[in-house]
């Protein structure tokens, strides 16, 4: 039986924004970098948000691993007050493709928070209705404006997968074209 379930839990950076490299804070771009690649290791994903100084992760995954990871980030002092807010077996991942999605703030999250009507993120104020419509926005946030890719291995694996289809589909197509010139050939030469 799967022991699958989906975890949320809010914190507070403690690191002082520096200038983003790339659109990322550096600090998070390291951050991401361990992430993606322990996470792949034990099949965890999810999304990861950083805005206005504080961080909001869903994370995916075996209970056992997602707990285990959940120790390491309680014991990471480049975060403080980290509070679970939700955690809930599931049968299917949101965010599937990703050893961990990454996403800073940005216009659809500006709009919802005016919605919310909270004049900057924070996700301490936040209710159940909240996180429900912050998951939402951020698993279809799939634009690179949107969206830091990084160097996501699960992503990147499914690129080159579907570069690989692509050229298989390619060669059937020749050898479809190549069958039909030599049946061409056999039967004029039949009839002359
Ligand atoms: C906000 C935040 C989110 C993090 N998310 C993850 C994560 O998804 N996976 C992970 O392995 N480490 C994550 N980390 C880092 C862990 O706390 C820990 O430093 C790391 O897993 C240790 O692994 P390493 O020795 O390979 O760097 C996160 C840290 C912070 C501050």
């Amino acid at each position: 039986m799967s022991n699958l379930i989906q975890l949320m839990y809010i914190s507070r950076a403690t690191f002082k924004p520096t200038p983003a490299v790339q659109g990322i804070e550096p600090n998070v771009a390291r951050i991401l970098q361990s992430s993606r690649i322990n996470n792949a290791k034990v099949d965890v994903g999810g999304v990861l948000f950083y805005g206005n100084g504080h961080f909001f992760q869903c994370l995916e995954g075996d209970k056992a691993a997602v707990h285990t990871l959940l120790e390491r980030l309680h014991r990471d002092d480049r975060h403080t007050d980290v509070k679970v807010v939700s955690e809930k077996p599931v049968h299917v991942r949101r965010f599937d493709d990703w050893s961990m999605k990454y996403t800073a703030i940005n216009d659809s999250i500006k709009t919802l928070m005016g919605k919310f009507g909270f004049k900057s993120f924070d996700p301490f104020q936040f209710d159940a209705q909240h996180f429900e419509a912050l998951i939402d926005a951020l698993e279809k946030m799939n634009q690179p404006d949107d969206v830091i890719d990084g160097n996501n291995p699960k992503q990147s694996s499914k690129k080159s997968s579907s570069r690989a289809d692509k050229e298989r589909s390619g060669l059937i197509t020749m050898g479809i074209v190549a069958l039909i010139l030599i049946a061409g050939v056999i039967l004029v030469t039949q009839l002359l």
